[in-house]
């Protein structure tokens, strides 16, 4: 968690903790904008980053982004907010969602609420995204709601980090 002095009214100096939340994006999600727009939406990855950025300055916040084509890099981030102790993480891990042991392996590490997200709703498609590897793993799924479920697992997240 950053942590910065403030003070208050009194004079006295107090901590003011800002929870650290991690967002991964998996495989493909870069092409957002052009991939798939009808399914995905059209919004590009830093639209979306960016709308996420001021959700959380006027959460109070601190957001790191993060995106990987790569299975070995989206597991060495997930170690890095293990090591770099974020508060909570927002993942999308794209296709990996639904092959992927070692990124299940990898938040099997976290102690911190772990929110799924997927722009589409993966339960109207193919049956092979109907099963997700990590959704036991995570506090909760937000699926279907395009960009809009970002904001919504931040939201929640939000909350959740600063309640514990
Ligand atoms: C996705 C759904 C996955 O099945 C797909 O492979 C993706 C994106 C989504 O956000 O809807 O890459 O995770």
């Amino acid at each position: 968690m950053d942590k910065i002095n403030k003070k208050t009214l009194s004079g006295k100096e107090t901590d003011i903790r800002h929870p650290e939340i991690g967002v991964i994006h998996g495989p493909n999600l870069d092409m957002l904008g052009k991939r798939e727009p009808e399914i995905y939406g059209k919004e590009t990855l830093e639209d979306i980053n960016n709308l996420l950025k001021s959700r959380a300055e006027e959460l109070g916040v601190h957001l790191t982004c993060f995106q990987s084509n790569y299975e070995g890099g989206l597991v060495e981030k997930i170690h890095e907010a293990y090591e770099k102790k974020w508060d909570g993480l927002i993942i999308n891990p794209g296709a990996y969602t639904h092959t992927s042991v070692a990124i299940r392996d990898a938040l099997l590490i976290l102690s911190v609420p772990i929110i799924e997200v997927h722009l589409s709703n993966v339960h109207k498609r193919d049956d092979f995204r109907h099963r997700s590897l990590i959704s036991d793993v995570a506090a909760g799924q937000i699926i279907g709601f395009k960009s809009m479920g970002y904001e919504m697992a931040l939201s929640a997240l939000a909350k959740m980090v600063s309640r514990s």
